[in-house]
């Protein structure tokens, strides 16, 4: 949530600047901004909306420097105009920030004999560093001493008139990364932002904060006191991902599905002996719990992951949203192993869950897609899913990668602690290699969708329905359409329908059932047909026995390659991605960035 970049160095940084802030763009792209120390003068450029923007806005008036500060937005405290756009000036004072600063209402009242220009929590930053400076003290006594004062998370880039050697930067809470250059010196949200500038990273430790030159970083922690951290070598940064021949990364990312979903399970599966494949030190078989925190769909990757693992493994699993988890005061036992399950490895919630269960004794393992990331870092286990990156904003192919390796870890534990036979384990592995080969027979019903989604298009509101491992899968396709159409969706276990939501079911209300023909089939035609004869208007997705057993029960009907119960959820997914995407694409939205989303969610 918001990207923040920086460089101090020796040539002129504004074009880098903003490169590194289109890698960022996944993070916010509500407004952007660059500051500059143009001969010891700060200048500024911003723009409201997307990266495009403050490129148009510096070619018409260009803003350059050997040192320099830039932001991408994802607005907390004051609507996204130019204005509250970072960077931040108060007097001699530029700042950019991630996070949210809790206490700065009361800051603001501290500093009432000055003129705040924004809605901001951000700008009382600048005003308290500027004000110590004001006061005599020098740079690094003024900005440690304005650190203590601010709650809240934060990860900060802020330089100073006149000094044109110094960037200041600091973390709590919100990731940021150092990188050490031959005679330049970067920060960065992320190392995506950094990786084409150096591939010599060092990130810091809650409460860090630093000081670089062109030449040098000294790095403090919390307490003033100076300290080391490893620098850590990332081999070659990756290429800006392109979208090729695709109108969009979504539809790119779902297309690449069989790739990478075989590679996850190249990870995770071992297709000669036909078993799981996993870390040693990841051990099921004395396990009293799993405990799978995530957020947005990455949860419902973990909702189905609890199907699999108490179907299959007979374990018992808590799944539960991270923003919830650690407020509720959950009840531990150092016999649970906790499992996030986060494309990013940064979301806010996800990493405070992760933390206050390694504060309780509890296994931690981190099951993402970037293995940069602090939860990947901070995790007792970090378990690739080698999606590769992910750039269209509603998760797709991370989400068949998560729920890849989910089901290879619950056929791990089903083995550790003697489950299943070896037949059936076979059965399982074989299941899951077989899923890229499903996976895109399941993307060739695309024109067909498309098709479909053009009525679907007029829609005001829909309902989605699936039983068993299907129900997260409903709940997906819902979020899925929300996310990228606007159409108000949600998604329900088929029985839960009758206990009050079919009140809204009227003639024609869109109603996508989701049933393949498993045990749960004909109990799932049922809840179909209570709707049906409510007038809904129907979209079946199930398979090729399914089709068999439904004639004309629905208005429209898609039809999957019929797949092993197992993976069957893994399966009904690329229809409801290609649903919503098609939607998305009639209503002419911004597919790859939906208003007010952002890929990664740093703060609370
Ligand atoms: C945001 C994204 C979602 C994602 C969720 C969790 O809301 O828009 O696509 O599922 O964050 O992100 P994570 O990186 O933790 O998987």
């Amino acid at each position: 949530m918001c990207g923040i970049i920086g460089i101090v160095g020796h040539t002129d940084v504004t074009e880098r600047l903003v490169d590194g802030l289109k890698r960022l763009e996944y993070r916010g792209y509500d407004s952007s901004g660059v500051a500059v120390l143009d001969n010891g003068t700060l200048k500024r450029q911003r723009a409201e909306g997307k990266i495009k923007g403050l490129e148009a806005k510096l070619e018409k008036e260009h803003v350059d420097g050997q040192i320099g500060i830039a932001h991408t937005r994802w607005a907390t405290h004051g609507v996204p105009n130019e204005t509250n756009s970072h960077p931040h000036f108060s007097g001699r004072v530029g700042v950019v920030h991630n996070g949210i600063i809790e206490n700065f209402l009361g800051i603001r009242e501290e500093l009432s004999h000055r003129t705040f220009e924004t809605e901001t929590d951000t700008e009382v930053a600048a005003h308290l560093v500027d004000e110590y400076l004001g006061q005599g003290d020098k740079p690094i006594d003024a900005f440690s001493k304005a650190l203590k004062k601010l709650k809240g998370a934060y990860a900060f880039g802020l330089i100073i008139d006149g000094h044109t050697d110094q960037v200041f930067c600091a973390r709590a809470g919100s990731p940021l990364a150092l990188g050490v250059g031959d005679g330049e010196m970067y920060l960065g949200s992320d190392a995506m932002a950094l990786t084409q500038l150096t591939s010599n990273l060092i990130y810091l430790e809650e409460g860090d904060w630093a000081v670089l030159t062109p030449t040098s970083y000294q790095i403090y922690d919390r307490d003033d006191n100076k300290v080391e951290r490893e620098v850590t070598i990332i081999a070659g940064g990756p290429a800006m991902a392109e979208k090729g021949n695709y109108r969009h990364f979504m539809l790119k990312e779902m297309y690449e599905q069989p790739e990478t979903i075989g590679r996850t399970l190249t990870n995770y599966i071992d297709e000669y002996r036909l078993a799981s494949d996993m870390p040693a030190e990841l051990d099921f078989s004395e396990i009293d719990r799993v405990i799978i925190i995530a957020c947005g769909t990455a949860c419902y990757a973990g909702m189905v992951a609890k199907y699999w693992f108490e179907q299959i493994a007979g374990v018992a699993v808590d799944v539960d949203i991270a923003s919830e988890f650690r407020y509720r005061k959950p009840v531990l036992s150092p016999k649970s192993l906790f499992i996030a399950v986060s494309q990013s490895g940064e979301t806010a919630d996800t990493l405070a869950a992760l933390r206050y269960c390694k504060e309780a004794g509890v296994k931690t393992a981190a099951l993402v897609n970037v293995m940069t990331s602090t939860m990947a870092r901070e995790a007792d286990i970090a378990l690739p899913i080698n999606a590769g990156p992910e750039i269209g904003v509603a998760s797709t192919k991370a989400f068949t990668s998560q729920l890849t390796a989910l089901a290879a870890l619950s056929l791990a534990a089903a083995t550790s602690r003697g489950a299943v036979s070896e037949d059936e384990q076979h059965d399982l592995a074989t299941a899951l290699i077989k899923t890229p080969r499903l996976v895109k027979q399941a993307l060739r019903l695309d024109d067909e969708i498309e098709a479909m989604a053009f009525e679907f298009s007029k829609s005001k509101s829909a309902f989605y329905l699936g039983r068993g491992s299907q129900v997260p899968i409903a709940f997906e396709g819902a979020l899925k359409l929300k996310e990228i159409s606007y159409i108000h969706a949600e998604g329900y276990a088929a029985g839960e329908l009758k206990h009050g939501p079919i009140a809204l079911i009227e003639d024609g209300t869109p109603v996508i059932v989701l049933a393949p023909y498993d045990e749960l089939f004909e109990k799932t035609i049922s809840n179909l047909q209570e709707v049906a004869s409510r007038g809904a208007y129907i979209i079946l997705v199930t398979d090729e026995n399914g089709a068999k057993h439904t004639g004309d029960m629905a208005d429209e009907i898609i039809v999957l390659p019929t797949a092993h119960d197992f993976v069957a959820p893994i399966i009904s997914t690329i229809a409801v991605q290609l649903l919503a995407y098609h939607t998305a694409v009639h209503l002419g939205t911004d597919v790859d960035q939906p208003r007010n989303l952002a890929k990664s969610v740093t703060v609370e």
